[in-house]
């Protein structure tokens, strides 16, 4: 079961952007709940008429959540499902409650989830090829290395772990077919990659598996699929009109830990941020396009390095912030 709770990351500058000051009723989204540090953080920071609605794919993060939110149990809905499903379990609440003034997006595994030898997610304790975020879902990682193609599990390993040598490894996993534990996976792996590439990844202090395995997971997850579909239904509930004393509307804050989860928040803000898609070279703008969101953050923001000091897991963080435009009749 679970281990401590990580401390939230770059948690003062989320609660900055993301509470809800004042005592009108709002709601507030955490779509990856985890051990429930920043919702914490955000309901203590935020008005008494503030609602909290959580998501976790993870019964057992769920519960560690439901204790240590325990003091708020009449401001939070807790929903364990994948965020994807956003607007079935949002809309009700926000119909009820108020507008969504904020939601946050804390990606990828829990150090709980991590630090879980069972759960088959680290090559740093003994465990089963699993790799669930929800233990209920059918597909582990054990199916996946056992069963893929070659050319799927390439695809894995490069586009999703971005690990440089895909092929190598992808041929060495199915030459070796049946993998049924962590460790026999992470050396196998390790072994399938280049000499200097091995030394390279020491030199760094990581794992040579770590990309191979991160591939594998987000694969097991469907991570970039659900991320991708969540965010639009996010920007259509958001408040979109000005409905707060400091004249904030809703905002979506990302916090990405590797370049492509963190590529989709990019691209989704800065799509719905753009004013103009015309072709480059029109003397004048034809396409009367309307942005329907602004960026709050200029850019990734980083933790300190005080931050990382204290906190290893917060090193790769990268955190968007985007708001909510009035929407525009153009009728
Ligand atoms: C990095 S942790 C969040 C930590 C949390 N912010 C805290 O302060 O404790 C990410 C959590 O999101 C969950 N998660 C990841 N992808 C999800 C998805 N698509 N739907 C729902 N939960 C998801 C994981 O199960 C994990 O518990």
């Amino acid at each position: 079961m679970a281990t401590a709770p990580h401390d939230p990351v770059m948690a003062d500058r989320v609660v900055e952007l993301l509470a809800v000051r004042d005592d009108k009723p709002a709601v507030i989204v955490d779509c990856t709940l985890g051990a429930g540090g920043h919702a914490a953080r955000l309901l203590a920071a935020s008005g008494s008429r503030t609602h909290l609605v959580g998501f976790d794919r993870d019964g057992d993060a769920l519960e560690l959540a439901r204790n240590r939110l325990a003091a708020y149990a009449d401001r939070i809905t807790l929903i364990h499902a994948p965020f994807d499903e956003f607007t079935e379990h949002v809309a009700p609440v926000v119909d009820r409650i108020g507008p969504l003034m904020s939601v946050l997006y804390d990606l990828g595994v829990s150090s709980m989830q991590l630090d879980t030898p069972g759960r088959g997610f680290s090559f740093r304790g003994f465990g089963p090829l699993d790799m669930r975020m929800d233990p209920d879902q059918t597909v582990t990682a054990a199916e996946i290395v056992n069963t893929a193609s070659v050319a799927e599990l390439e695809r894995y390993l490069r586009d999703f772990g971005e690990e440089r040598h895909a092929g190598r490894i992808a041929r060495a996993i199915v030459e070796n077919r049946p993998h049924t534990t962590t460790i026999g996976l992470a050396d196998l792996i390790a072994q399938a990659l280049p000499r200097g590439q091995r030394r390279a990844d020491r030199a760094k202090g990581i794992h040579p598996a770590t990309r191979a395995f991160q591939g594998i997971r987000i694969a097991v997850n469907s991570e970039l699929e659900r991320f991708s579909a969540s965010l639009p239904q996010a920007l259509d509930l958001a408040a979109a009109s000005a409905v707060r004393p400091d004249g904030r509307s809703g905002r979506l804050a990302t916090l990405a830990y590797h370049s492509l989860e963190d590529r989709i928040a990019k691209r989704f803000f800065s799509d719905a941020a753009d004013s103009c898609i015309c072709p480059p070279g029109l003397p004048v703008c034809g396409c009367g396009r309307v942005p329907n969101l602004t960026l709050v953050t200029k850019g990734a923001e980083t933790p300190s390095q005080d931050e990382v000091d204290a906190n290893p897991r917060a090193r790769s963080a990268r955190l968007r912030v985007a708001e909510r435009l009035p929407v525009v009749d153009l009728t």
